[in-house]
């Protein structure tokens, strides 16, 4: 009983910490997609690391990398308002252009990620190849939507 007090406790502050971020961002939308895409680049490195046996496969890392592309692709669509695309950017005219187009890449970044979620369950893709299964697709989306929508270097 009293680890879930402590538990609504915690959920409470992260929620108010949550509704903190959110208005920083409306302040500066940029920084805070691409912190987002910053976490999935993380994500893809862990779980690329893992998929490669550089870092040692465990459910729970897996379940991480998951959960982490998982929220990414659910809250990154949220910051691309009007305007946002002077300044300091690798997003690319596209997006505000064809908004449909990049809405597509969007949810199929999301679909991809809520399968992998799935498939994560409780405790995470149990074995390698479970977690292969369920990851690959996800890292199969990172090109289509770079190539149209993120400026080249
Ligand atoms: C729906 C489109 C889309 C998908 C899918 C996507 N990205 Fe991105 N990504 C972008 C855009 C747009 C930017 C540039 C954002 C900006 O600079 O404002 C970006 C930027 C990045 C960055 C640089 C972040 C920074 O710090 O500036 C990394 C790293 C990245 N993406 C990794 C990934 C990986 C890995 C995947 C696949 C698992 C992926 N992205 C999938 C659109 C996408």
């Amino acid at each position: 009983m009293h680890i879930f007090r402590k538990a609504a406790v915690l959920g409470l502050i992260a929620g108010l910490g949550l509704s903190g971020a959110a208005a920083l961002a409306a302040d500066d939308p940029i920084a805070t997609r691409q912190a987002i895409m910053s976490s999935v680049g993380a994500a893809a490195g862990l779980g690329g690391g893992m998929m490669k046996g550089e870092i040692a496969y465990s459910p729970a890392a897996g379940k991480a990398a998951i959960a982490t592309a998982h929220a990414a692709a659910l809250s990154f669509g949220d910051f691309f308002p009007a305007g946002s695309d002077q300044g300091d950017t690798g997003a690319a005219a596209p997006i505000w252009e064809d908004a449909d187009g990049f809405a597509a890449e969007l949810a199929k970044f999301q679909a991809a990620t809520a399968s992998a979620a799935q498939a994560s369950g409780r405790s995470g893709p149990a074995d390698i190849d479970a977690f292969k299964a369920a990851f690959g697709p996800v890292l199969g989306t990172c090109k289509s939507c770079h190539e149209t929508y993120r400026k080249k270097n």
